[in-house]
């Protein structure tokens, strides 16, 4: 796949995520193979008024491109002049635009979703955005505000004519929220209707559904959002699946939690222990996820405020298992 000038190893994306896509998570999908990172998103707003939270939140690591830095607004003066801000000073390979965000939050700005109503807008937006930088602008939406006002095609169709050099589209409607399923037709449908190149979005949730919808809706990228969280194998295993067909089995808890670890060490670089081990505990509880016996070792993790406690807690639960299950070996 290929986004202006930036060619991607592979059409495997992960997905933005507010709260979740940091320069530390983001490094370590790229270490499982992710063709494309996306950072999660940022008020332009706040990197106008250099608000010190938004320009940390522009910080790109060398070792994590191509990555795409996404930004949210409802101005066209202070959208243009956030991501002049992105072009010139930040090492970002793409300026994402949202065009998804559901919380009213955002939409009563008239930013994310709230676009989603009005093509013409898009057109405008991604134009004047489009002229005023170097880097490729790419733009991710939903498919429609509803189930009466999907726009999906005439949005794309509005991206590309401004200048947009691909589009993500997530097969949920801003009402959905997160409810329901996502309609992959009408991605299959945008896919037919540009030429630039259309990433998949939702519900992708095992290696055999990303291929499934690379072959059969066309798209030229699957993004990859809540299947990641705690998961960063759900990468490595796509790609592999798409390179040789190979399904490769899943970590043990050892190896979940040794990447859990390097996780919070990661983000302790960036925000400090303090911060980083209490927004560790979700992430923790995610990497948990589908392990057998997690019930105290969960509740364990949301009182956790030290690195070392974290660890100590994590690994306890490790070597409990890793015992009983040799024991379970004698026996049978
Ligand atoms: C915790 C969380 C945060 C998200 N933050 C963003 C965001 O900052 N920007 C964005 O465009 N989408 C955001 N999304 C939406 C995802 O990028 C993606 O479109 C959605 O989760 C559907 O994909 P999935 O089914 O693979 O999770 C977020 C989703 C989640 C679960």
């Amino acid at each position: 796949m290929k986004i202006g000038d930036i060619t991607m190893k592979n059409p495997v994306v992960l997905a933005p995520m507010a709260g979740v896509c940091n320069p530390a998570f983001r490094l370590i999908a790229k270490e499982f193979g992710a063709g494309l990172v996306c950072a999660e998103m940022v008020s332009d707003k706040g990197i106008l008024y250099e608000n010190e939270k938004s320009l940390k939140m522009l910080y790109v690591d060398e070792r994590e491109k191509p990555l795409s830095l996404q930004i949210f607004g409802g101005e066209r003066e202070s959208l243009v002049a956030a991501a002049k801000y992105v072009d010139k000073h930040t090492n970002a390979d793409i300026i994402d635009i949202n065009m998804g965000c559901p919380v009213p939050k955002i939409t009563k700005c008239d930013a994310g979703a709230k676009w989603l109503l009005d093509p013409d807008k898009i057109y405008e937006m991604v134009a004047a955005t489009v002229d005023a930088v170097q880097k490729p602008v790419t733009v991710k939406m939903r498919i429609g505000w509803d189930e009466d006002h999907i726009y999906a095609v005439k949005n794309a169709q509005a991206v590309e004519r401004a200048g947009g050099a691909a589009v993500a589209v997530h097969g949920r409607t801003r009402v959905q929220m997160y409810e329901g399923t996502a309609d992959w037709d009408i991605i299959g449908e945008v896919k037919k209707n540009v030429s630039i190149p259309v990433i998949g979005n939702g519900d992708i949730s095992t290696p055999q559904e990303a291929k499934e919808r690379l072959e059969k809706y066309g798209v030229d990228g699957v993004m990859i959002g809540r299947a990641a969280l705690g998961n960063p194998w759900m990468l490595y295993r796509t790609v592999q699946y798409l390179q040789n067909g190979e399904i490769v089995p899943d970590p043990d808890a050892r190896e979940k939690m040794n990447i859990c670890m390097l996780h919070l060490d990661r983000l302790i670089e960036i925000k400090g222990e303090n911060v980083a081990v209490r927004e560790m505990r979700k992430h923790a509880a995610w990497y948990l996820k589908g392990l057998p016996k997690t019930g105290s070792v969960r509740n364990g993790v949301n009182q956790m405020t030290t690195r070392n406690d974290m660890n100590k807690l994590l690994f306890d639960y490790v070597d409990q298992l890793e015992m009983e299950e040799s024991q379970q070996k004698i026996i049978s």
